[in-house]
């Protein structure tokens, strides 16, 4: 794996990738381009062996690499994102520092922009070079990354599009960064310190309430959570506002920070706790699309709202049977400890509502067991009642490969959270819809008026297996989905 992957030209030799090659006949836009490599692509173009079918990559000679694209009628960005995954590895393995991508015309023209097609190979190229690198010891097995890959093209639309990736690509891999971190390093402060570096870094300003302020101010959602641990809740707030910002529009998206998630008194058992780390991948998304929107300069005014606790168990824990009251007045039974993400989630959303105006409003959160077993790891379960909004989500979502699936909000669903002894209980006695029990207590911290979306991350966060973009452990689903979600908003 690279150390680095940059845009922009380099003096050490380059290579150049022919994207879309078919065999024996070099598409029309690179012959003049085959002339300044002293005809290496025609070279390499006639070497048996090459067929043009997806995902082929063959380096002809030591100047030009060959990737076919196989049928374009079947092509999409997932499609090159997943190639650029693949190619990565392969420049790799030939130690190339510099790569010049030159995309067939008539792949770009017939299904995607040459900008988009660009986007997509950088994102795939920066995506599949991640591997968690900070918990390297003396025993380490394989390379360290290292080195800098250098990558450009010819053309200036597919250039724009290199950059766009790489800077989606690196946002991404931040929120695996922070996602894959440990729980004895990654607890709410540590959070709260990533946000500030964030803040440092970049013209996004970073507050952040402390536990103190949190429990006077009357979030009691993220105190009784936060309250067994050692390390105190927080809730860090983001903002993103450029001085070109689209009028009347204001996103604001929650990530749901569980650092770690034992279940609490309601403990998780049969080793359902490992894992658990990953129960801040919502708030490490939301981190990650921040610093994209910020790199992008993104017009538009976006506010990221992280609910940072530690579910824990200890003689200062909250309890089944607790009656809390939380932001917004409402008050909660606590039925099982280990639905704290609800709770957490909704003192955020109620505290946006309340004061951050927001004219979207969306969160992101690994929170229920239940839409990993409806949907898998394939996509996320989205909720959203507002039919213009959720057309925005479902197109940014086409375009990022950040699959979601709705699924329905009834009344029905809502009078199930109806406790007897407090408003509402956090989870119902029975498992019925969990997924949905979830959506539906959210639904009450949040104004009737403002266009909502929740989307539970539970499953595609996280993979077991290797895929071309991804690493087994945090996939930093959601990032690109929130950037992108913005980026619609703007127009
Ligand atoms: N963090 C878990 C949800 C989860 C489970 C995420 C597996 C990723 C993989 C959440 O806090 C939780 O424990 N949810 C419970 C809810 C139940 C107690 C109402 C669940 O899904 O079982
Ligand atoms: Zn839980
Ligand atoms: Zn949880």
């Amino acid at each position: 794996m690279y150390r680095t992957i940059r845009t922009g030209s380099s003096r050490t030799p380059t290579i150049v990738a022919a994207v879309g090659a078919s065999p024996n006949r070099l598409p029309r836009n690179l012959t003049r381009l085959d002339k300044s490599v002293d005809g290496a692509l025609s070279t390499a173009l006639v070497r048996p062996g090459f067929d043009g079918k997806r995902g082929e990559i063959v380096f002809g000679d030591e100047s030009a690499v060959l990737i076919g694209l196989g049928d374009i009628d079947t092509l999409d960005a997932q499609a090159l994102r997943d190639l650029g995954g693949r190619l990565i590895k392969a420049l790799y393995r030939a130690r190339v520092k510099a790569v010049q991508i030159e995309v067939a015309a008539s792949i770009r023209a017939k299904v995607l922009s040459t900008d988009a097609v660009g986007q997509a190979l950088a994102e795939g190229l920066v995506l599949g070079n991640w591997k968690m690198e900070a918990y390297r010891g003396t025993a380490a097995k394989g390379d360290a990354a290292d080195g800098v890959l250098m990558i450009s093209s010819s053309d200036a639309a597919t250039r724009g599009g290199l950059r766009r990736g790489v800077i989606l690509g690196n946002a991404t891999n931040e929120a695996r960064r922070v996602g894959a971190t440990p729980p004895n390093v990654s607890n709410p402060p540590w959070m709260a310190k990533q946000a500030r570096a964030l803040a440092r870094n970049t013209k996004i300003t970073t507050r952040v309430i402390s536990a103190t302020e949190l429990k006077k101010q009357g979030f009691g959602g993220l105190t009784a959570v936060g309250q067994g641990s050692d390390s105190p809740p927080c809730l860090v707030v983001m903002e993103h506002k450029p001085a070109r910002a689209k009028k009347g529009v204001h996103l604001v998206l929650v990530g749901k920070t569980v650092t770690y998630d034992t279940g609490g008194y309601s403990l998780k058992i049969n080793n359902g706790m490992k894992g658990m780390k990953y129960d801040m991948c919502g708030g490490a998304a939301v981190l990650g699309a921040m610093q994209a929107l910020d790199a992008l300069k993104v017009p538009v005014h976006v506010t990221g709202v992280l609910a940072c606790a530690e579910n824990m168990v200890s003689g200062n824990a909250y309890r089944p049977d607790d009656i809390i009251t939380m932001y917004n007045g409402v008050t909660v039974e606590v039925t099982n400890t280990d639905a704290e993400g609800r709770l957490v989630l909704a003192d955020a959303l109620a505290y946006s509502c309340k004061k951050l105006n927001p004219t979207h409003l969306m969160n992101a959160a690994t929170l229920t067991g239940g839409v990993v077993v409806a949907l898998g790891e394939w996509c996320a379960g989205l909720w959203c009642g507002d039919d213009g909004f959720r057309r925005t989500l479902e197109h940014a979502a086409d375009s990022t490969g950040e699959r979601l699936w709705r699924l329905p909000l009834w009344k029905e669903h809502r009078d199930f959270m109806r406790s007897r002894h407090a408003d509402l209980w956090n989870s119902g006695p029975r498992r019925a819809a969990h997924p949905i029990q979830g959506a539906a207590f959210l639904s009450f911290f949040v104004d009737e008026d403002v266009p909502w979306a929740h989307v539970d991350i539970a499953g595609p966060a996280t993979t077991d297996f290797a895929l071309p973009t991804a690493a087994i452990g945090p996939t930093g689903f959601g990032t690109r989905l929130m950037a992108e979600t913005a980026a619609r908003l703007a127009h």
